[in-house]
């Protein structure tokens, strides 16, 4: 299924590669029921990158774990790579996951791993790629994030910063499908987080990957084909051009 999914991702301009319709989302049951996301509608498309703006607590988050698989989808539909998740089992999330990189405001990182072996990890979920070339991209992939000279580091030797490239190096070294990004650059400065994403902005050029960031950080909207942005979970301004939201 994965070969598949990104043999079709790449061949395909434009393939539809979320498409949620009438998504809404609740936390909590009975009176402690607490509506959270109304009536999203959204397509995202191979190879795009798009950002998703919106005040803290607007639902962000929670939308993203949805079109990840993390969470269950409750109402509506949300398809994520053709496949319906809203009463998806549990094989099915997990199928769908194995096509995904996700990068979170915090990296969790495993500490009895070096950097290279936490993002080596990823890549053994791939059962074709042998461990020899798992170690090799993963080797490149930190070089990549301008980790070269901590490869072997354990992530408490390492600094903020540091961990969240080693984060990303994870999310990319399998070439997945659709990375989801949860403010991936809050504790980079400006030039490593411009960096990490345009790394992120060439990889979703070269395998059509589709990439979602969350972002507060105004300094890398224009990295983005699209900019959405959610407002107490309803989404506003869909499907402008960055240009006419940069002006506004
Ligand atoms: N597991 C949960 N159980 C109950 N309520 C939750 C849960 N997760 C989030 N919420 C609530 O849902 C709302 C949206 O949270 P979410 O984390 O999606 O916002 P966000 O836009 O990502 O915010 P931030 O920018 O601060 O990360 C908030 O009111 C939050 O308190
Ligand atoms: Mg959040």
């Amino acid at each position: 299924m994965n070969q598949q999914l990104s043999k079709n991702t790449s061949k395909q301009e434009s393939k539809i590669v979320v498409e949620a319709t009438n998504l809404n989302h609740s936390y909590g049951e009975g009176k402690l029921e607490k509506q959270i996301l109304f009536d999203i509608n959204l397509k995202l498309y191979s190879s795009e990158v798009i950002i998703l703006k919106g005040p803290s607590g607007s639902g962000k988050t929670t939308l993203l774990t949805l079109m990840g698989g993390l969470r269950s989808a409750q109402s509506g539909s949300l398809k994520v790579f053709g496949e319906e998740l809203v009463g998806a089992n549990k094989d099915k999330l997990i199928q769908i996951r194995r096509n995904i990189g996700y990068i979170f405001q915090a990296h969790n990182l495993l500490k009895s791993l070096t950097a290279r072996q936490n993002v080596q990890m990823s890549i053994e979920l791939h059962e074709e790629i042998s461990p020899k070339e798992a170690k090799e991209k993963s080797i490149a992939m930190l070089e990549t994030v301008g980790l070269k000279d901590w490869i072997n580091y354990y992530p408490d030797n390492l600094s903020g910063g540091q961990k969240q490239r080693v984060a990303i190096a994870r999310a990319l070294v399998s070439q997945p499908a659709m990375v989801l990004a949860d403010e991936p650059t809050a504790a980079l400065d400006s030039k490593s987080g411009r960096n990490v994403v345009e790394l992120m902005q060439q990889l979703a050029k070269e395998q059509g990957c589709t990439i979602l960031i969350v972002t507060h950080d105004d300094r890398i909207l224009d990295v983005a084909e699209r900019i959405i942005e959610l407002e107490d979970g309803k989404l506003t301004r869909k499907d402008k051009s960055k240009q006419e939201l940069i002006s506004n």
